[in-house]
């Protein structure tokens, strides 16, 4: 059975992974407005991935006997100036989660709760790739400095990236 401050500690995290979905979906209908189809397709996925990493949670809390509560999330922008300012979000939000994460483990070894402790692990995990592709994106933005006919290869690498995803967890890809 969860502690209700482990409980509560659970659905404010809910409500992150929650809002970073949302957040990812309106960058990727933004980008596909603009006609950047592979950076799109990138949110797109990224934006599914944390409504899994928040029903995860959902189903984990009830699962101990707590109540895991779908929150209200505020609307996030609509509009960005470019891809660069999106992924420095994407960057600064996935340094956000992690250190949100760190501290739901810290709880844990504080009020003795090592079953949620080891149920974090993956997130913990999941999180040092998340943060590390983030990174890289924003890396690789930089080195391009801005320049639209590198913007296209940046949009064409995150479809392939995307599409070679997709083939893995059908199998079909080596
Ligand atoms: Fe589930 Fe990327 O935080």
């Amino acid at each position: 059975m969860l502690s209700k401050k482990i409980e509560q500690a659970l659905n404010q995290q809910i409500e992150l992974e929650a809002s970073s979905s949302n957040y990812y979906l309106a960058m990727a209908s933004w980008a596909e407005v603009q006609g950047i189809n592979g950076v799109a397709a990138f949110l797109y996925g990224h934006s599914d991935e944390e409504r899994m990493h928040m029903t995860k949670l959902i189903q984990y809390v009830n699962e101990r006997g707590g109540h895991g509560i779908v929150p209200t999330i505020k609307a996030p922008p609509a509009n960005y100036k470019s891809v660069s300012e999106v992924f420095d979000i994407v960057l600064s939000h996935e340094t956000k989660v992690s250190k949100s994460i760190n501290e739901l483990v810290d709880l844990c070894l504080k009020e003795k709760d090592y079953s949620t402790h080891n149920f974090l692990q993956w997130y913990v995990t999941e999180q040092i790739e998340e943060e590390s592709l983030a990174r890289t994106n924003v890396d690789k933005l930089r080195l391009m400095g801005g320049e639209k006919a590198a913007l296209y290869f940046f949009d064409r690498d995150l479809a392939g990236a995307k599409a070679k995803e997709a083939k893995q967890q059908k199998g079909e890809a080596k």
